[in-house]
C-alpha cells in the first residue's frame, strides 16, 4: 500500500489560532483528520507529524527512507532558510512535494525563496487546508505513474 508522510514544521501546531486571516481557522488536528479520511478513501496510508525543531524534521525525513513512498512537506519558515532540510530530502531520494497554506509568492519577499523547491517534484500553495488533500492526490498520481 502506498505510504505517504505528511510533515509539518515550526508554528504549524498553532494553526487555528495563529494569524487566522492568513492561515485560516482549521487546526492541525482537523488537517490530520482530513488527511486520514483521504487515505481511507484512496487506499493509502498517511503518517502525520509536526515539529518546531529543524533537527527533528531532518530525523523524520531520514526515518522515512524505506518506510514511506513520498513526503509532503510544509516546512513553515524553514522553507526559506534550511539547507539542512533541502539536503535531507535530496539524501533520502524520495519524491517530495512542497506545501504551504498561504500563497507565499504573494507575501513578503523573503518568503519567495525556497530551499525545498530545489529538491521537490512540485509545489502547492495558496489553497489553505485543502492544499493538503491536493498534495496527497498529486503524490498518489505521481507514484502511480
Ligand atoms: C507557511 C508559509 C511560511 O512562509 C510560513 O513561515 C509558515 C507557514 C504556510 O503554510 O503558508 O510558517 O509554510
Amino acid at each position: 500500500m502506498t505510504a505517504i508522510l505528511v510533515l509539518n514544521g515550526p508554528n504549524l501546531n498553532l494553526l487555528g489560532t495563529r494569524q487566522p486571516e492568513v492561515y485560516g481557522y482549521t487546526t492541525l488536528a482537523d488537517i490530520e483528520t482530513m488527511c486520514q479520511d483521504w487515505a481511507e478513501t484512496a487506499g493509502c496510508t498517511v503518517s502525520f507529524a509536526q515539529s518546531n525543531h529543524e533537527g527533528a524534521l531532518v530525523d523524520a525525513i531520514h526515518a522515512a527512507k524505506g518506510q514511506q513512498d513520498g513526503i509532503i512537506l510544509n516546512a513553515g519558515a524553514y522553507t526559506h532558510t534550511s539547507i539542512a532540510l533541502m539536503d535531507a530530502i535530496a539524501s533520502v531520494e524520495l519524491p517530495a512535494i512542497e506545501l504551504h497554506l498561504s500563497n507565499v509568492h504573494a507575501r513578503e519577499e523573503f518568503r519567495h525563496n525556497s530551499y525545498i523547491a530545489k529538491v521537490a517534484i512540485g509545489l502547492i500553495c495558496g489553497f489553505g487546508a485543502h492544499g493538503y488533500v491536493l498534495a496527497l492526490e498529486a503524490m498518489k498520481a505521481h507514484l502511480s505513474r
